[in-house]
């Protein structure tokens, strides 16, 4: 990125205070939008978030026969016909969710051809999760123009065993399996709740579905879904983002319509690390750390373990914590580009194989980083937001992709933060 790109100026070392909401969750909205491909009748969906991968989901969407109207957070589509079972590589690439395509393809129309799609460059990222559950439910995969093709006559319900619960790999399965005629039963599913949520919203257009939000899926094929007027939940991770800003600035920080026992791993951690937390459903949650935080070790794991989405502003906010602290990432094999981002702001952090080694408290200083990707990013934020003089931060795009209103938010806590 050239350096006449945004970026963000932030003068830190003051403890953020008070209460925000957030917006809808960015991976359950790009769920969302891709499952309206699975029915002819319009859909509204809301609490859209205002980031640019929805909009880049909206373009995958109307590459294969959808208009979609975006006004706020509210997004209206309406896909009588499929016009195309080739949606663009130039367009595939540009979002990881946009692969969701090839499911709700193959369900509604019994055919994709799908190039590679793009997303962080965060690990190995395989997709053979989703050709596995394609296969069983007989779908032919073959390799073409550098992308796959999946076909079938005739979807049938299967029982489709995941050697790993892959998040976009049950969602692309599931929009494939509820058009499917019979029954059919994922094992080792995602339970993450925006894949739950993506099940919810398919129950609301006529689907039959039991067992989301568990390991186990079992879902009985319908011929035909109708339209659905949707919310999306709150994003779990922006909101632990903004806990972990409060935690790491020593400050106390209300994120009003966090979803509790979505956050629960966090909650855990925060206390274990000396922080007060007070969670409720009617309040959210509330994170006060004014006294000295303390050390913990944890693993980043799929959910209901700790999310590798808040590995990284996590390891940020331990640099603040007294002792020697370790994430060990369970999920990517590539989460730690942000590492020697915080070490430029003089964290003390070192990888070591699949963990991070953070020794704490460390007194932070601004200087220019760069958010490497949307949660590289988020780690980078949290400690400039804890480092006294000014952190510039560098190839924001990535911020803005994941995080909507992200200057407001924080200036609304008390933040020195602005776009330049
Ligand atoms: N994996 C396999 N086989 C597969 C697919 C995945 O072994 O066929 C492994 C991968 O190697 C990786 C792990 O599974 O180690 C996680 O991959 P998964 O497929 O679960 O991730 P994803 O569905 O591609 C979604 C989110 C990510 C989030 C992960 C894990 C979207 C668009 N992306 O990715 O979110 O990190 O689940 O929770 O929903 C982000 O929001 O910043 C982000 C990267």
């Amino acid at each position: 990125m050239s350096t006449s790109d945004p970026c963000y100026v932030i003068h830190g070392g003051r403890p953020l205070r008070g209460s925000i909401a957030v917006s809808g969750s960015k991976n359950a909205a790009l769920y969302a939008l891709a499952a309206t491909l699975l029915t002819a009748d319009p859909v509204t969906l809301r609490n859209v978030p205002r980031i640019a991968d929805i909009d880049e989901m909206a373009e995958v969407c109307r590459s294969v026969g959808s208009t979609v109207s975006i006004e706020g957070e509210t997004v209206r589509t309406s896909t009588p016909v499929i016009t195309s079972t080739e949606p663009p590589a130039a367009l595939i690439v540009r979002l990881r969710a946009s692969f969701l395509v090839m499911g709700a393809l193959l369900g509604r129309a019994g055919e994709a051809l799908c190039a590679p799609p793009g997303g962080d460059v965060i690990g190995s990222r395989p997709l053979d999760v989703h050709f596995v559950g394609f296969e069983a439910l007989g779908a032919s995969v073959a390799r073409e123009d550098g992308g796959w093709r999946v076909r079938a006559a005739h979807l049938r319900g299967a029982r489709i065993f995941f050697d790993y619960p892959s998040v976009l790999g049950t969602v692309n399965v599931l929009f494939a399996a509820v058009l499917s005629e019979g029954h059919t039963t994922i094992i080792n599913a995602a339970p993450e709740p925006e894949v739950a949520m993506a099940a919810d919203m398919l129950i609301g257009m006529g689907a039959r579905i039991t067992g989301h939000g568990t390991p186990t899926i079992e879902i009985e094929g319908v011929p035909r879904l109708h339209g659905v007027d949707f919310a999306v939940i709150p994003d779990r991770l922006e909101a632990g983002t903004y806990l972990l800003a409060g935690a790491a600035t020593h400050g106390d920080v209300r994120v009003l319509n966090a979803v509790p026992h979505h956050l629960d791993s966090l909650i855990a951690k925060l206390r274990e690390m000396g922080a007060a937390v007070d969670a409720s459903p009617e309040g959210g949650i509330r994170v006060e750390a004014s006294g000295a935080l303390k050390a913990v070790h944890m693993q980043a794991v799929p959910y209901p373990g700790f999310a590798t989405d808040l590995h990284p502003p996590m390891a940020a906010a331990l640099t603040q914590a007294a002792g020697v602290s370790m994430v060990h990432e369970r999920v990517y094999d590539n989460r730690t580009l942000y590492v020697n981002e915080l070490r430029k702001l003089g964290a003390r952090i070192v990888t070591a194989g699949e963990a991070v080694i953070i020794e704490g408290p460390s007194a932070l200083s601004g200087t220019a980083v760069r958010a490497l990707d949307i949660r590289a990013g988020a780690a980078v934020v949290v400690a400039g937001l804890a480092a006294q003089g000014e952190t510039t931060v560098r190839d924001i795009g990535h911020l803005d992709r994941g995080y909507a209103g992200l200057e407001e938010r924080l200036t609304t806590l008390g933040a020195e933060i602005s776009r330049r």
